[in-house]
Protein backbone atom coordinates (compact mmCIF):
# COMPACT_ATOMS: atom_id res chain seq x y z
CA UNK A 1 0.00 0.00 0.00
CA UNK A 2 0.89 3.32 -0.74
CA UNK A 3 1.36 5.58 2.50
CA UNK A 4 2.55 9.24 1.56
CA UNK A 5 2.22 10.49 5.00
CA UNK A 6 4.83 12.71 7.06
CA UNK A 7 4.83 10.85 10.34
CA UNK A 8 6.23 11.69 13.21
CA UNK A 9 7.56 9.27 15.48
CA UNK A 10 8.94 8.09 19.14
CA UNK A 11 10.15 4.65 19.95
CA UNK A 12 11.33 3.30 16.74
CA UNK A 13 14.97 2.55 17.88
CA UNK A 14 13.68 -0.68 18.85
CA UNK A 15 11.21 -3.40 19.49
CA UNK A 16 7.33 -2.90 17.88
CA UNK A 17 7.98 0.73 17.08
CA UNK A 18 10.96 0.39 14.78
CA UNK A 19 9.21 -2.72 12.98
CA UNK A 20 6.12 -0.33 12.47
CA UNK A 21 8.62 2.99 11.50
CA UNK A 22 10.02 0.47 8.84
CA UNK A 23 7.18 -0.36 7.42
CA UNK A 24 5.77 3.00 7.13
CA UNK A 25 8.77 4.26 5.54
CA UNK A 26 9.02 1.38 3.18
CA UNK A 27 5.31 2.05 2.18
CA UNK A 28 6.24 5.81 1.01
CA UNK A 29 5.89 7.99 3.80
CA UNK A 30 8.59 9.78 5.58
CA UNK A 31 9.52 9.01 9.63
CA UNK A 32 10.75 11.45 11.38
CA UNK A 33 11.92 9.72 14.29
CA UNK A 34 12.79 11.31 17.63
CA UNK A 35 15.52 9.67 19.19
CA UNK A 36 18.11 9.68 22.02
CA UNK A 37 20.38 7.16 21.16
CA UNK A 38 23.10 8.04 18.03
CA UNK A 39 24.16 4.60 17.04
CA UNK A 40 20.73 3.17 17.38
CA UNK A 41 18.91 5.76 15.12
CA UNK A 42 21.53 5.23 12.50
CA UNK A 43 20.94 1.71 12.61
CA UNK A 44 17.92 1.87 12.48
CA UNK A 45 18.51 4.13 8.89
CA UNK A 46 20.80 1.41 7.97
CA UNK A 47 18.68 -1.05 8.58
CA UNK A 48 15.90 0.61 6.29
CA UNK A 49 18.24 1.76 3.88
CA UNK A 50 19.54 -2.11 3.84
CA UNK A 51 16.34 -3.97 3.62
CA UNK A 52 14.64 -1.33 0.97
CA UNK A 53 16.83 0.33 -1.11
CA UNK A 54 14.25 1.13 -3.85
CA UNK A 55 11.97 2.46 -1.33
CA UNK A 56 10.50 6.25 -2.04
CA UNK A 57 10.46 6.78 1.98
CA UNK A 58 12.78 7.93 4.20
CA UNK A 59 13.61 7.62 7.81
CA UNK A 60 15.22 11.02 9.31
CA UNK A 61 16.56 11.22 12.85
CA UNK A 62 15.83 14.30 15.09
CA UNK A 63 17.57 14.25 18.77
CA UNK A 64 15.72 14.20 21.50
CA UNK A 65 14.92 12.81 24.84
CA UNK A 66 11.79 12.79 26.53
CA UNK A 67 13.35 12.59 29.90
CA UNK A 68 13.72 16.18 29.18
CA UNK A 69 10.99 18.65 28.52
CA UNK A 70 13.82 21.41 27.43
CA UNK A 71 14.98 18.87 24.91
CA UNK A 72 11.57 17.26 23.61
CA UNK A 73 10.53 21.14 23.13
CA UNK A 74 13.50 21.88 21.04
CA UNK A 75 13.07 18.72 18.85
CA UNK A 76 9.80 19.65 18.01
CA UNK A 77 9.99 23.59 17.63
CA UNK A 78 12.82 21.97 14.99
CA UNK A 79 10.32 19.98 13.33
CA UNK A 80 8.01 22.12 13.77
CA UNK A 81 9.86 24.80 11.15
CA UNK A 82 11.12 22.30 9.06
CA UNK A 83 7.77 20.21 8.44
CA UNK A 84 4.55 22.73 8.33
CA UNK A 85 3.15 19.99 7.48
CA UNK A 86 2.67 16.35 9.35
CA UNK A 87 0.40 14.09 8.86
CA UNK A 88 0.82 12.08 11.82
CA UNK A 89 2.34 11.55 15.46
CA UNK A 90 2.54 8.18 16.90
CA UNK A 91 3.85 8.36 20.55
CA UNK A 92 5.34 4.59 21.10
CA UNK A 93 7.88 5.15 23.55
CA UNK A 94 7.84 3.59 26.61
CA UNK A 95 9.23 2.75 29.65
CA UNK A 96 8.77 0.37 33.04
CA UNK A 97 11.10 0.96 35.52
CA UNK A 98 11.86 -1.55 38.34
CA UNK A 99 13.32 1.49 40.77
CA UNK A 100 12.25 4.86 40.93
CA UNK A 101 13.91 7.39 38.80
CA UNK A 102 14.05 10.83 38.15
CA UNK A 103 14.52 12.62 35.48
CA UNK A 104 16.87 15.60 34.85
CA UNK A 105 13.09 17.89 35.52
CA UNK A 106 12.54 16.25 38.89
CA UNK A 107 9.42 14.30 37.91
CA UNK A 108 8.82 10.29 37.89
CA UNK A 109 10.62 8.83 34.67
CA UNK A 110 7.49 7.17 33.99
CA UNK A 111 4.94 9.59 34.30
CA UNK A 112 7.17 11.83 32.25
CA UNK A 113 8.25 9.49 29.30
CA UNK A 114 4.82 7.57 29.12
CA UNK A 115 2.70 10.15 29.38
CA UNK A 116 3.60 13.57 30.14
CA UNK A 117 6.16 14.68 27.03
CA UNK A 118 3.35 12.49 24.40
CA UNK A 119 1.17 15.27 25.72
CA UNK A 120 3.75 17.96 24.64
CA UNK A 121 4.71 16.55 21.62
CA UNK A 122 0.76 16.56 20.79
CA UNK A 123 0.95 20.49 22.00
CA UNK A 124 3.88 21.49 19.84
CA UNK A 125 2.92 19.96 16.95
CA UNK A 126 -0.68 20.45 16.65
CA UNK A 127 -0.75 23.31 14.25
CA UNK A 128 0.93 21.68 11.68
CA UNK A 129 -0.94 18.03 11.93
CA UNK A 130 -4.19 20.08 11.74
CA UNK A 131 -3.00 21.24 8.08
CA UNK A 132 -3.26 17.61 7.05
CA UNK A 133 -5.88 16.01 5.40
CA UNK A 134 -6.29 13.46 7.57
CA UNK A 135 -4.49 14.20 10.65
CA UNK A 136 -4.04 11.53 13.78
CA UNK A 137 -2.62 10.81 17.05
CA UNK A 138 -1.57 7.37 17.93
CA UNK A 139 -0.57 6.65 21.31
CA UNK A 140 0.63 2.86 22.77
CA UNK A 141 -1.08 2.13 26.19
CA UNK A 142 -1.01 -1.48 27.27
CA UNK A 143 -3.39 -3.66 28.18
CA UNK A 144 -1.60 -3.11 31.41
CA UNK A 145 -3.86 -0.47 32.78
CA UNK A 146 -5.55 -1.64 36.00
CA UNK A 147 -6.02 0.29 39.00
CA UNK A 148 -6.56 4.23 39.81
CA UNK A 149 -5.35 7.16 38.82
CA UNK A 150 -3.18 8.28 42.20
CA UNK A 151 -3.53 11.89 42.67
CA UNK A 152 -2.46 12.21 45.77
CA UNK A 153 0.69 10.98 44.75
CA UNK A 154 0.71 11.29 40.90
CA UNK A 155 4.44 9.73 40.81
CA UNK A 156 4.45 7.13 43.86
CA UNK A 157 7.49 9.06 45.55
CA UNK A 158 7.59 7.15 49.06
CA UNK A 159 5.87 3.97 47.69
CA UNK A 160 6.93 2.83 44.23
CA UNK A 161 5.56 -0.03 42.83
CA UNK A 162 6.83 -0.60 39.01
CA UNK A 163 3.89 -2.35 38.19
CA UNK A 164 1.58 0.40 39.37
CA UNK A 165 3.66 3.33 37.87
CA UNK A 166 3.21 1.75 34.67
CA UNK A 167 -0.36 0.65 34.44
CA UNK A 168 -1.02 4.73 36.58
CA UNK A 169 0.85 5.64 32.83
CA UNK A 170 -0.94 3.80 30.50
CA UNK A 171 -4.38 4.38 31.98
CA UNK A 172 -3.90 7.56 31.52
CA UNK A 173 -3.35 7.42 28.02
CA UNK A 174 -6.64 5.95 27.32
CA UNK A 175 -8.07 8.64 29.36
CA UNK A 176 -6.22 11.45 27.64
CA UNK A 177 -7.24 9.84 24.06
CA UNK A 178 -10.83 9.59 25.33
CA UNK A 179 -10.93 13.28 26.47
CA UNK A 180 -9.12 14.96 23.44
CA UNK A 181 -11.01 13.14 21.35
CA UNK A 182 -13.96 15.49 21.81
CA UNK A 183 -11.40 18.67 21.41
CA UNK A 184 -10.02 16.98 18.33
CA UNK A 185 -13.38 16.32 16.49
CA UNK A 186 -13.87 19.80 14.85
CA UNK A 187 -10.35 19.64 13.43
CA UNK A 188 -10.85 16.11 11.54
CA UNK A 189 -8.04 14.96 14.13
CA UNK A 190 -8.08 11.52 15.23
CA UNK A 191 -6.87 9.56 18.09
CA UNK A 192 -6.47 6.50 19.30
CA UNK A 193 -4.30 4.33 21.85
CA UNK A 194 -3.23 1.01 21.01
CA UNK A 195 -2.13 -2.28 23.13
CA UNK A 196 0.25 -4.36 21.19
CA UNK A 197 0.24 -7.76 23.50
CA UNK A 198 3.17 -8.82 25.29
CA UNK A 199 5.85 -8.73 23.10
CA UNK A 200 9.54 -9.76 23.46
CA UNK A 201 11.11 -6.12 23.33
CA UNK A 202 13.26 -4.37 25.51
CA UNK A 203 10.80 -3.39 27.53
CA UNK A 204 11.85 -4.61 30.64
CA UNK A 205 15.39 -4.15 30.77
CA UNK A 206 15.34 -3.28 33.83
CA UNK A 207 13.66 -6.16 35.07
CA UNK A 208 14.88 -9.32 37.15
CA UNK A 209 15.85 -12.06 35.81
CA UNK A 210 12.11 -13.56 36.63
CA UNK A 211 9.99 -10.77 34.99
CA UNK A 212 13.02 -11.45 31.87
CA UNK A 213 11.81 -14.85 31.45
CA UNK A 214 8.25 -14.41 31.56
CA UNK A 215 8.81 -11.91 28.73
CA UNK A 216 10.72 -13.82 26.82
CA UNK A 217 8.61 -17.05 26.45
CA UNK A 218 5.37 -16.13 26.95
CA UNK A 219 6.12 -12.64 24.40
CA UNK A 220 4.95 -12.42 21.00
CA UNK A 221 8.22 -11.43 18.19
CA UNK A 222 7.74 -7.80 17.72
CA UNK A 223 6.62 -8.15 14.20
CA UNK A 224 3.38 -9.69 15.64
CA UNK A 225 3.84 -7.25 18.37
CA UNK A 226 3.46 -4.26 15.38
CA UNK A 227 0.26 -5.12 13.41
CA UNK A 228 -2.11 -2.80 15.40
CA UNK A 229 0.39 0.31 15.27
CA UNK A 230 0.75 -0.48 11.60
CA UNK A 231 -3.13 -1.14 10.92
CA UNK A 232 -3.71 2.27 12.96
CA UNK A 233 -1.35 3.98 10.94
CA UNK A 234 -2.50 2.79 7.36
CA UNK A 235 -6.37 2.71 7.98
CA UNK A 236 -8.08 6.20 7.18
CA UNK A 237 -9.35 8.01 10.14
CA UNK A 238 -13.06 7.41 8.36
CA UNK A 239 -12.74 4.11 9.14
CA UNK A 240 -11.46 4.27 12.66
CA UNK A 241 -13.31 5.40 15.41
CA UNK A 242 -12.00 8.57 17.48
CA UNK A 243 -10.87 8.14 20.94
CA UNK A 244 -10.65 4.58 21.21
CA UNK A 245 -8.31 1.66 22.12
CA UNK A 246 -7.29 -1.19 19.97
CA UNK A 247 -6.12 -4.53 20.75
CA UNK A 248 -5.69 -6.99 17.70
CA UNK A 249 -6.45 -4.12 15.28
CA UNK A 250 -10.21 -3.91 16.80
CA UNK A 251 -11.73 -1.68 19.37
CA UNK A 252 -11.62 -3.41 22.95
CA UNK A 253 -13.28 -2.92 25.90
CA UNK A 254 -10.58 -1.44 28.65
CA UNK A 255 -11.45 -1.12 32.72
CA UNK A 256 -14.14 0.91 33.79
CA UNK A 257 -11.94 3.42 35.27
CA UNK A 258 -10.87 4.11 31.90
CA UNK A 259 -13.71 5.74 30.66
CA UNK A 260 -13.82 8.21 33.10
CA UNK A 261 -14.08 11.17 31.70
CA UNK A 262 -14.17 13.70 34.77
CA UNK A 263 -10.95 11.81 36.02
CA UNK A 264 -9.42 12.28 32.71
CA UNK A 265 -10.20 15.80 32.95
CA UNK A 266 -8.95 15.88 36.70
CA UNK A 267 -5.90 14.22 34.75
CA UNK A 268 -5.27 16.57 32.19
CA UNK A 269 -5.49 19.57 34.42
CA UNK A 270 -2.87 18.16 36.72
CA UNK A 271 -0.99 16.91 33.53
CA UNK A 272 -0.60 20.59 32.40
CA UNK A 273 0.52 22.29 35.56
CA UNK A 274 3.59 20.44 34.50
CA UNK A 275 3.78 21.66 30.89
CA UNK A 276 2.71 25.29 32.14
CA UNK A 277 5.74 27.33 30.97
CA UNK A 278 5.85 25.18 27.29
CA UNK A 279 2.16 25.43 26.91
CA UNK A 280 2.38 29.54 27.64
CA UNK A 281 5.01 30.26 24.95
CA UNK A 282 3.56 27.83 22.13
CA UNK A 283 0.00 27.85 20.31
CA UNK A 284 -1.42 24.59 20.67
CA UNK A 285 -4.19 21.80 21.83
CA UNK A 286 -3.18 22.07 25.61
CA UNK A 287 -3.57 26.16 24.80
CA UNK A 288 -7.48 25.34 23.49
CA UNK A 289 -8.14 23.23 26.34
CA UNK A 290 -7.06 25.71 28.65
CA UNK A 291 -8.62 28.72 27.10
N1 LIG B 1 6.58 -5.25 25.07
C1 LIG B 1 5.35 -5.41 25.57
O1 LIG B 1 4.97 -6.53 25.99
C2 LIG B 1 4.40 -4.24 25.62
C3 LIG B 1 3.08 -4.48 26.02
C4 LIG B 1 2.20 -3.41 26.06
C5 LIG B 1 2.63 -2.14 25.71
N2 LIG B 1 3.93 -1.94 25.34
C6 LIG B 1 4.33 -0.57 24.97
O2 LIG B 1 4.87 -0.59 23.66
C7 LIG B 1 5.71 0.55 23.47
C8 LIG B 1 6.99 0.14 22.79
O3 LIG B 1 7.75 -0.63 23.69
P1 LIG B 1 8.58 -1.94 23.29
O4 LIG B 1 7.92 -3.07 23.96
O5 LIG B 1 8.80 -1.98 21.83
O6 LIG B 1 9.91 -1.65 24.13
P2 LIG B 1 11.40 -1.22 23.70
O7 LIG B 1 11.97 -2.23 22.78
O8 LIG B 1 12.08 -0.96 24.99
O9 LIG B 1 11.19 0.14 22.91
C9 LIG B 1 10.95 1.35 23.59
C10 LIG B 1 11.27 2.51 22.68
O10 LIG B 1 11.05 3.73 23.41
C11 LIG B 1 12.24 4.52 23.35
N3 LIG B 1 12.45 5.33 24.54
C12 LIG B 1 12.38 4.93 25.84
N4 LIG B 1 12.71 5.95 26.65
C13 LIG B 1 13.01 7.01 25.87
C14 LIG B 1 13.44 8.34 26.12
N5 LIG B 1 13.67 8.79 27.35
N6 LIG B 1 13.64 9.17 25.06
C15 LIG B 1 13.45 8.73 23.80
N7 LIG B 1 13.05 7.46 23.49
C16 LIG B 1 12.84 6.62 24.52
C17 LIG B 1 13.36 3.49 23.22
O11 LIG B 1 14.54 4.12 22.78
P3 LIG B 1 16.00 3.42 22.97
O12 LIG B 1 16.13 2.49 21.81
O13 LIG B 1 16.95 4.55 22.96
O14 LIG B 1 15.95 2.69 24.28
C18 LIG B 1 12.73 2.53 22.23
O15 LIG B 1 12.81 3.03 20.92
C19 LIG B 1 5.89 1.16 24.85
O16 LIG B 1 5.04 2.28 25.01
C20 LIG B 1 5.45 0.05 25.79
O17 LIG B 1 4.98 0.54 27.03
C21 LIG B 1 4.82 -2.97 25.26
Amino acid sequence: MELDKIIFMTGATSGLGKISAIKAARNGALVIVLARDKIKSQALKTEFKKQYPDSSGKIEIIEGNLNSLDSVYSACKEVKLKYPVIDMIINNAGIMNFEYRQTVDDIEETLQVNLLSPLLICHMLFENLKKSNDPKIIFTSSGLHQGKINFDNLEFKNFFSSFKVYRQSKLGVILICRLLAKSLEKHRVGIYSQHPGMVRTNLGRSAGWFSKMIFYFMGKSPDKGSQTLSYLIETPNSKLKSGEYYADKIITKTTIESYDLEVAKKLLRTLITYLDQYIKSESGILKDIIH
